[in-house]
């Protein structure tokens, strides 16, 4: 069985304050049933990560550079973030796809450094509402995962999170059959590649508007074993509903 996650993504959100959040959480779910992740701004990952530290709940970065180290001015490695104690990173999501260029291939190579640095790369893929009207959906997908997912990887080390880019931060979502359709696809493409005993293993989210009041339907879609939430985990009473959900499914 894959893990179920319930990953939080800040984004560029959140200052010395945020913490109180992260705390908060912490102190309401002591004993979460189901994987807990929050990915903070770089800048609150150490204190974060040392604030949890004594918990379950696990941190992670929204990104990292390929190398391991150099002249790369305003950059953080994968050995960087492990070292602030980060256990994830989130990579080649939709927003550093269309505000940085980030190609797949780029995307792989932070994987490989990700896992090389001992991190899970969580790797996001996603259509544009183009994209899906056009009819395309599936073959977009299909791409950016032979692009963008390493050669060597194992369940421990990978996790896939599939984010309409028209549903993320709209609260548009897409049918529950539009879900299943790519968590089908996804996962019968990480069987083909990796044996199907390592693709099934591999945990799935879903991004994308999730909610308290839409997790329970969407994490009842079989092949979605989690989720990876914006908005929603910025304060522990919202993000709280979603891993309960979660452990409910
Ligand atoms: P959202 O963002 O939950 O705010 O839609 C999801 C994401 O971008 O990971």
């Amino acid at each position: 069985m894959p893990r179920k996650l319930a990953a939080g993504n800040w984004k560029m959100n959140g200052t010395t304050g945020a913490l109180a959040e992260a705390r908060a959480l912490a102190a309401a779910c002591p004993e979460p049933g189901v994987s807990v992740l929050i990915c903070p701004p770089a800048t609150l990952l150490s204190r974060l990560s040392d604030l949890l530290a004594a918990g379950p709940i696990t941190t992670g970065g929204q990104d990292c550079h390929g190398a391991t180290s150099g002249a790369h001015t305003g950059d953080i490695s994968a050995e960087m973030l492990a070292d602030a104690g980060a256990g994830s990173v989130i990579l080649g999501h939709s927003e550093r796809r269309a505000d940085h260029g980030e190609t797949n291939g780029e995307v792989r190579i932070k994987s490989e450094a990700a896992i090389a640095a001992g991190l899970v790369a969580i790797v996001c893929v996603g259509e544009t509402g183009a994209e899906r009207d056009a009819g395309d959906t599936l073959s977009v997908i299909e791409a950016q995962l032979s692009g963008s997912l390493p050669d060597t990887i194992t369940p421990a080390t990978l996790v896939v999170a599939y984010e309409p880019v028209w549903a993320i931060g709209t609260g548009r979502v897409p049918t529950l059959d539009q879900i299943d359709e790519v968590h089908t696809m996804i996962r019968a493409n990480l069987r083909a590649r990796y044996g199907a005993e390592t693709g099934d293993e591999i945990t799935l989210l879903y991004g994308g508007s999730v909610k308290g009041a839409n997790a329970s339907e969407i994490f009842a879609v079989a092949d979605v074993n989690g989720a990876l939430v914006g908005g929603a985990s910025l304060k522990a009473d919202d993000f709280l509903p979603i891993i309960q959900a979660l452990e409910a499914s």
